[in-house]
């Protein structure tokens, strides 16, 4: 490969830890791959030229925070001899079983009110790790069935969640912005805020919209059918495009997490167009981050 199709730091490309960390457990079977310490994946993405890093706070240490301090310290540690950055975070409200029926709008108020802490607890680390943006996935936040969960109920949960979140943060003196990322289903048979419409909608109705922007993901909109750049388009125009996940998809199915230009290459050569667009108009700050998933047949040093 030549020079130029290197990747540097100045590209600003950046990685979800969860992505080239994924042991790639599945539906149908255990994982294929060791797991990987957050602070080797700084580490590995660091060597071939990435700029910054999103995680999860269970990325980096085990649910009942046994191992926080240690590993917390290896991450940090990582990221101070590497110079990548902390572009982004983001809490997980998804694995653990008590946010089976999701953190924002589950039915139980106790698990609202966990789901609230965890998100400021990994809030607080996020600032000190000068992340800038903060994503909220909220793959549980939905239903199976019509009559498990009241939409117009969960919708004012949700509100009240991003509302107390960005009361947080102002209070705190936080430079952090929310992004909102959509999905249609899976986990859920249907998830609340499915699209970049709906959740630019949502964002309306809340007490400080402009803490709250969104960020898409190509397969997740191409799942619902529908046109990415386009849709991330409408989003520059509206000033609410915070973040990108990027990656592949070949249509209306399971969300496949492909690499980047795999499935639809017509799309991705649009979205590069758009996000240059944004770039160049002052629209879009962020970096440019891959949501890619490596396949369950890949190695470790094929990660
Ligand atoms: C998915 C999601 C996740 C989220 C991530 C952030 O593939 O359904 O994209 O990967 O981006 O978990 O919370
Ligand atoms: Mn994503
Ligand atoms: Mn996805």
């Amino acid at each position: 490969m030549s020079d130029k199709y290197s990747p540097t730091p100045q590209d600003r490309f950046s990685f979800g830890i969860w992505t080239v960390g994924w042991a790639a457990q599945d539906v149908f079977g255990p994982a294929t791959r060791a797991p990987m310490a957050a602070d080797r994946a700084v580490r590995e993405l660091a060597a071939i030229g990435a700029y910054g890093v999103n995680f999860h706070d269970n990325d980096v240490f085990a649910f009942d925070e046994s191992d926080r301090e240690q590993n917390v310290a290896a991450f940090r540690k990582a990221l101070d001899e590497t110079g990548l950055k902390v572009t982004t975070a983001t809490t997980n409200l998804f694995s653990h079983p008590i946010f089976k029926d999701g953190g924002f709008t589950h039915n139980d108020r106790d698990v609202r009110r966990f789901a609230l802490a965890k998100v400021m607890r990994n809030l607080d680390l996020a600032a000190e790790l000068g992340a800038k943006v903060y994503v909220c996935w909220g793959g549980r936040e939905g239903a199976e069935s019509g009559g498990s969960k009241d939409v117009q109920s969960a919708l004012a949960r949700m509100k009240e969640a991003y509302d107390t979140l960005g009361a947080y943060v102002t209070e705190q003196g936080y430079d952090i912005r929310f992004a909102i990322e959509p999905k249609p289903n899976e986990p859920r048979g249907n998830i609340l805020l499915p699209t970049i419409g709906h959740a630019l909608a949502f964002i309306n109705e809340l007490e400080r919209p402009d803490l709250v922007g969104i960020n898409p993901e190509i397969g997740h909109e191409e799942m619902a059918g529908l046109d990415y750049a386009a849709g991330i388009r409408q989003a520059l125009w509206h000033g609410k495009l915070y973040h990108i996940d990027l990656n592949g998809q070949t249509g209306p199915r399971y969300d496949q997490d492909l690499r980047f230009g795999a499935g639809n290459v017509g799309g991705a050569f649009w979205t590069v167009d758009a996000v240059e667009e944004g770039i160049a108009k002052g629209q879009y700050s962020g970096p440019v981050h891959f949501d890619f998933k490596p396949p369950r047949t890949e190695d470790d040093a094929g990660v």
